[in-house]
């Protein structure tokens, strides 16, 4: 049986655009996002690949004006939410590293092995 661990529940991501959680992924320290796309819950690790920063990391949000688009608030690339898939033509063979998780009776679940919880730290 694969490992899982809490990360949400969908209570906690009813009205609102994104929830930021801190965790450890390979024993690094860093932040993913969680969020509702399209009926599905998605969760990437929260790591632009252009210059290594968090998406959120200049304004309080990981979307465009439209909602329509993850949008890294540093320069502005843009992702699909549904794939992690990197629009903007500089990293345009890149995504962002998702996390595979599993929704049961209103919790989120990762099952990624090697990530673990540290603390729910935004709620946007
Ligand atoms: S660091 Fe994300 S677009 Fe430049």
């Amino acid at each position: 049986m694969k490992e899982k661990i809490l990360i949400a529940t969908t209570a906690q991501l009813q009205g609102i655009s994104y929830l930021r959680i801190a965790v450890e992924l390979n024993r690094r320290q860093t932040s993913a996002i969680v969020f509702s796309w399209k009926g599905k819950y998605r969760a990437y690790i929260n790591h632009c690949m252009h210059m290594q920063r968090p998406l959120d990391c200049q304004e309080d949000t990981v979307f465009d004006k439209d909602g329509k688009l993850l949008r890294c608030s540093m320069h502005g690339f843009v992702f699909d939410p549904e794939s992690g898939e990197c629009l903007s033509p500089v990293c345009s063979d890149q995504r962002l590293q998702s996390l595979k998780l599993q929704e049961t009776d209103g919790n989120i679940y990762c099952l990624e092995k090697r990530l673990k919880l540290i603390s729910t730290d935004g709620e946007q």
